[in-house]
């Protein structure tokens, strides 16, 4: 059966050949469809570099308005969704409640030959995930649904969704509707991560585009990747509670010994800085100065940050921020609960997703993924019945 290479983690493997994402990791340099991440945030909307990573050009003025009215023509859910949100306990993690409305979403959408249904569905998610998700917050904390708006911008409709309330009007700060639109941004793409390489996977095997995608969002809640948005403040509120005893935490995680990490630190491909957490720092210190509020845990957060990098350990491992180290920090400045945090990065990586799914499908070369392994079990033996083992 040939000669098969041991690869822990896919570390060295190149699994698909792809034309969405470029990272240089050495020089942290990140770019969508050719367009270096700076300038994207600096001049495109989230819907336009959606569109960007799906399409695989940045849109006219024509095709944008397009695809923007496609996008609020869909953000509605089947009324009868709104069952699924009821079954669930209040305790429930909003993002096992959106893996499993974005694969409820096949009972609606079944999936086609046609390629313009298979189109039609992309749209859909992407209309939806924002109203499903914005549900799942008001089912937890027992608020009336508020319906998206098709006057509003994709992002703004989110803030919207997500913090109006019926009895009184609600604007949606300009500020944060900017910051989020920028964290979406950089959130978009990210070549072959964990929860991309698993779109890429359950869609090898044929499967529709709502399976593929439930199944990413589900990979990506884990406190290694997406979930560590969560983790970093959750750790820093810990530091905080310890009387701001940062030391301690980085003991921890240099300690062999102890399972503890830094969260928000390290990253597969990024060895010098992640040019995400980069354009995230200079946002933090705009939007606090603008909005002129305080957080001890950003203070914290800056120690550490400063004290992890004057480190040995980390220096010689080459650990940098990463995205999710500081765009926890601003979430919680607009006023977003800690457990959507990770729901937001699903929210960002969605486009994403859907542009490696259609990739994926649109390629000749596409096999179903079966990697193989090295067996280190047991040689043959011989059974032995019920009766005779001890
Ligand atoms: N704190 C302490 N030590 C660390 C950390 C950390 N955050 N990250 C890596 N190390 C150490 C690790 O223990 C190992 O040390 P040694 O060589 O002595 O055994 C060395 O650095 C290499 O780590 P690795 O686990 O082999 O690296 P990996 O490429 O398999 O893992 C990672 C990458 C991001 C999962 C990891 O750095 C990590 O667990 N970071 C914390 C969680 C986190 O912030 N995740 C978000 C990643 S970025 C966005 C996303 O993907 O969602």
């Amino acid at each position: 059966t040939g000669y098969i290479t041991y690869d822990p983690g896919l570390a060295n493997t190149g699994s698909c050949q792809s034309s969405i994402t470029f990272i240089n990791g050495e020089a942290g340099v990140l770019r969508y469809r050719g367009y270096a991440i700076e300038d994207l945030v600096a001049h495109s909307s989230f819907v336009e570099v959606s569109y960007l990573l799906i399409y695989g050009e940045l849109p006219t003025r024509a095709q944008l308005e397009q695809f923007q009215d496609r996008l609020t023509h869909h953000s509605l859910l089947h009324e009868d969704m709104k069952k699924f949100f009821e079954g669930y306990p209040p305790s429930a993690h909003p993002m096992s409640v959106l893996s499993a409305m974005v694969a409820s979403l096949s009972t609606y959408y079944p999936d086609s030959t046609d390629p313009e249904i298979t189109e039609l569905n992309m749209i859909r998610l992407l209309a939806k995930l924002k109203t499903i998700a914005a549900f799942s917050y008001k089912k937890s904390i027992g608020q009336p649904y508020i319906y998206p708006r098709n006057d509003l911008s994709y992002t703004a409709d989110f803030l919207h969704m997500m913090f109006a309330v019926p009895s009184e009007p609600y604007e949606v700060p300009p500020l944060f509707e900017k910051v989020l639109d920028v964290l979406l941004i950089l959130h978009a793409d990210h070549e072959q991560n964990c929860s991309t390489s698993t779109v890429r996977m359950v869609g090898s095997s044929g499967a529709d585009l709502f399976a593929a995608i439930s199944a990413g969002i589900s990979a990506l809640s884990g406190p290694l990747h997406g979930g560590a948005n969560q983790a970093v403040i959750q750790m820093l509120e810990a530091i905080h509670q310890d009387g701001g005893n940062y030391q301690k935490y980085l003991a921890k995680a240099k300690d062999p010994n102890d399972p503890f990490r830094l969260m928000g630190f390290g990253h597969r491909v990024y060895k010098n800085f992640d040019p995400r957490a980069r354009l995230i720092k200079k946002l933090v210190d705009q939007v606090f100065n603008e909005m002129g509020v305080h957080d001890p845990l950003l203070e914290i957060a800056k120690k550490l940050e400063e004290a992890a990098l004057q480190d040995e350990y980390f220096i010689e491992r080459k650990l940098y921020p990463n995205i999710d180290f500081y765009s926890g920090i601003l979430y919680r400045a607009m006023g977003i609960p800690t457990n959507m945090y990770t729901v937001l990065f699903a929210m960002g990586r969605l486009p994403g997703w859907i542009a490696q799914w259609k990739e994926m499908r649109e390629d000749p070369h596409t096999r179903i993924y079966r990697p193989r392994q090295i067996y280190q079990g047991a040689t043959h033996r011989p059974y032995r019945p019920l009766d005779e083992r001890e």
